[in-house]
Parts: C-alpha cells; structure tokens; sequence
C-alpha cells in the first residue's frame, strides 16, 4: 500500500452478489468481521456505478444518489467510510460523492454490497491509495459486510479470517450457472440487516447453532462447488436460506423479511423440481427471491415464476472495477 496527494476524480462500477451461504453475524462490529464464512454469486445486472471526487474547499462531505442529495444515515455510512479512507491515505479533505444504484435500494437486492464496493475502489483511487483485490474486499467490508463479495468475479468466499488482515473474499471455481431474480416486493425493507442480525444474535435461543451450522454449510458448499455438482450446490443453498430465515424469526420481537410472495416462490420452486426442472432458491433480507438453475433451464424457470413478480434472468458478472468517467452512466444503458 502507498500514498500520496489527493489526485483526480475517480468512477467505480460494482454489482450486487447473492449469497448462496449467507453471513448473518458480526464477531466483531467495529471491524465488521463475521461470525462464519459465506460464499456469493457477483451477479451481471443492477450495478453501482460511483463517482468520489476530493475537493479542497469542502466542509463536509456530500453524497447524492440517483440525483437525490443525501442527509442523516445514509450521509452518515459514507462519511464514516470516507473517514477510515482518508485515515488509511493520510488526508483531512472532504469528498464529493455521486452515485447511480440500478436496482430497488434497501429491497434485499444487496444493494449496500454493490454501493460500498463501487465507493471503496473509487474512493480508494480518488484519495490515492494503491490497494489490491484483498485489500480492496476488506475495505468494502468495512462499509458493508457483504460488500467484501463484490470485489470478486462470479463464485467467491468470504473468509471470517482470524482479524481484520484476513477476511475478506477471493474467487471459487464453480459451474456456470444463472440466477432467476423475482422481485415481489421492490420496497424499502422494515428492518435493516444490521439491525436484525444484532437482535437475531441478542435474542434467538437458536443462535449458538447458527455459526458452525454456517460452517458446515460452507465446507459442503466449497466441496460441491469444487465437484461442479450443481444439484449439491442447489439444495445446500435452499436449506441454508430457509435455516437463516428460521434464526431471524426466531428472533425477539420476531422478524419475517418473506412474504406471502415469496413462499409462494419457494413453493413453485419445489413444484419445478418435481416436473423435472432443477431449480433451487434463496433469498437475503426481504421479501424477493433469487432462484438458481442451470443456464439451459433458466428461461423455463423464469417463465414459471413470472407470475409472482417481476423476473429477471441474471448471470455471473465482474468484481467492482474503475471506469472511464465518461462511462458513467448506467450500465444497463450502455449494455
Ligand atoms: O452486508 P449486509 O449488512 O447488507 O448484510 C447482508 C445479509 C444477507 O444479505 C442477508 C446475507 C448475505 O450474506 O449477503
């Protein structure tokens, strides 16, 4: 890692990634590390695209997304971001931060790991560190846990590590696959992850279980991955999402991110695989439901689903990278 003086506006892209086994647990909230390890799938759609500008005459820093200047918490994430940035790189000076999000904020579409991966590689660049992949995914960590993920291309795992030097993500080798995105619900969710994974920890009797359970998951997971067993990978993650989704109802007051919906979803799901269709799902905190299948079958799979919410057919996509500024706009326009 170097340093040196705040040089020019940086432009970073990153997309949102699904977990296959979830992380649901901070060991350590100040450093955002894990209770348990969880391995993601980057996806091709719903990008980040964000734009850290550092400027003298600043007193503040000043974020918009979407074109809409932001205050109070969401200020707040990235100015504490910023802070441990302008920390690492040896800088008092304020940023300009402008940021485009292509997928319904706050809707369990893990757009906090797309945002805090785009705002780590660019602001890293814009206060002129010079960090690699690793380093880069223990940044995002620090925004969002999940956003570790979003560094990486496709299949990766995030490590819990044994401290901050080591957790973050790298890349698996895993069969081709794609994911069918049902939206049910593009609202923002009642309660936050951060808020639910303290109670779910504070609260549910079940919770010593959760992180070796999470464990064994992830070394099931990692094997199956390895093995290019996708029908192993499949039911891993279907048990694993409803096991997460169990601990959190459990916990109290409960919480409950699907609806109806959604277990409606999960339901046409095992209806598929009993026709034939080899389809499993999952979904993060909130109602809408991401359903893997094998790239042949996906198309079947969305139409069965469509009923339900709006479907998209997505596939593995690129870890967060710099883009020419003049790339800025959305991803899904250029495309
Ligand atoms: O990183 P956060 O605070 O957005 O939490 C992510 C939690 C889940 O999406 C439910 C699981 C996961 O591993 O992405």
């Amino acid at each position: 890692m170097s340093t040196q003086a705040a040089p020019r506006p940086a432009t970073a892209r990153a997309y949102p990634n699904i977990a296959l086994v979830k992380y649901w647990g901070k060991r350590d909230e100040a450093l955002m590390l894990p209770v348990a390890g969880s391995l993601s799938l980057t996806l091709d759609a719903f990008a980040t695209t964000t734009t850290v500008e550092v400027r003298a005459e600043l007193t503040a820093d000043e974020f918009s997304l979407n074109g809409v200047a932001q205050s109070g918490d969401s200020l707040g994430r990235v100015t504490k971001f910023l802070d441990l940035v302008r920390s690492m790189a040896g800088s008092t000076q304020f940023a300009v931060v402008t940021s485009i999000n292509e997928a319904p904020t706050g809707a369990g579409l893990a757009s906090s790991a797309s945002g805090f991966a785009a705002l780590a590689v660019s602001a890293a660049a814009a206060y002129g560190l010079d960090l690699d992949r690793p380093e880069l995914s223990r940044l995002a960590r620090r925004g969002s846990g999940s956003a570790a993920r979003s560094l990486v291309d496709g299949i990766s795992v995030w490590h819990a590590g044994d401290g901050d030097g080591t957790s973050f993500a790298e890349p698996v080798e895993a069969p081709e696959m794609s994911m069918i995105i049902v939206t049910v619900d593009a609202r923002q969710k009642a309660v936050s992850s951060r808020t639910a994974m303290r109670r779910t920890a504070l609260t549910s009797p079940f919770y010593p279980a959760w992180a070796p359970s999470t464990e064994q998951s992830l070394a099931a997971m990692l094997e199956a991955c390895h093995d290019r067993d996708f029908s192993r990978i499949g039911r891993i993650t279907e048990t694993h999402a409803l096991r997460m989704h169990a601990l959190i109802q459990s916990a109290d007051p409960p919480i409950r991110y699907l609806s109806p919906v959604s277990i409606a979803v999960f339901d046409a799901v095992a209806a598929l695989r009993e026709a034939g269709v080899e389809a499993y799902a999952t979904a993060d905190a909130g109602p809408n439901v991401a359903v893997i299948s094998r790239p042949e079958d996906a198309q079947a799979v969305a139409e069965a689903l469509a009923e339900y919410g709006s479907v998209r057919v997505v596939g593995a996509g690129a870890g967060a990278m710099l883009i020419d500024p003049d790339d800025a706009t959305p991803a899904e326009a250029t495309a």
